[in-house]
């Protein structure tokens, strides 16, 4: 994101299943709000608040007949409703958006795990966001033994093999690696969580700190 564009900043977390993306970020959110009063907003994806976020949902998890090509269209279209929405409304308004999965994700499954063509996932997910960028990006990574050990195994992702999994955790790490911009951070999340939450909200306070004069309170 551009930080003279929008006031508020956006935060992703990232990885593979089972790293506990959703328990962090409520953990975080808490002490955003209680210890820095700060606005914030949980969002995800899939499955943000609106009525097409939860019918895109409900279809991507369960709907055993969607082709490749249907799988990334639903996350695409998806995320162009949920930027327009509820991630740049909140970032004009000057909130911190906590957002569970979006973008990565899709580089992750779509083209790391299923094979899909990188440039053409590129374009389209850049459309959807409008160009708008992740300010800061914590990737929970976890082995996916451990990972999907941690799940009830009940939706497509999860049902897929273990090789798939071992695909998206190494495009993951390729992400991470080879990011230019530093935006970046990897958390082992096979650690205590009491570990985890402490690396990310160091992270997360840092990268604040770093941007604390736009932020409106
Ligand atoms: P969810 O239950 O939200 O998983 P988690 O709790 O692990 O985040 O299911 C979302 C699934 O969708 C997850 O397996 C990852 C997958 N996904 C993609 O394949 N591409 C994408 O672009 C996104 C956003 C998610």
């Amino acid at each position: 994101m551009t930080p003279d564009k929008y006031l508020g900043r956006l935060i992703l977390f990232e990885g593979p299943e089972g790293g506990g993306k959703s328990t962090l970020i409520k953990a975080i959110a808490e002490r955003l709000r209680v210890n820095l009063g700060l606005s914030v907003v949980e969002t995800k994806e899939p499955g943000h608040n609106t009525e097409l976020g939860k019918r895109v949902r409900e279809r991507l998890l369960h709907d055993k007949s969607l082709t490749n090509e249907q799988e990334l269209a639903l996350f695409i279209n998806g995320r162009a409703d949920h930027f327009e929405h509820i991630v740049i409304p909140a970032l004009k308004a000057g909130k911190i958006v906590l957002c569970d999965r979006a973008s990565p994700s899709t580089e992750a499954y779509q083209h790391y795990g299923r094979g899909m063509d990188k440039t053409d996932i590129l374009v389209l997910d850049a459309e959807a966001r409008r160009n708008v960028n992740f300010d800061l990006i914590i990737l929970l990574d976890i082995d996916p033994v451990i990972g999907l050990a941690r799940k009830n195994r009940d939706n497509r992702f999860e049902q897929e093999k273990l090789e798939f999994h071992q695909k998206v955790r190494a495009g993951y790490l390729d992400m991470a690696m080879t990011d230019v911009e530093k935006k970046w951070v990897v958390i082992d999340a096979s650690q205590p969580l009491e570990t985890v939450q402490a690396l990310a909200w160091n992270a997360i306070y840092d990268f604040l700190l770093k941007s604390i004069d736009t932020i409106t309170r």
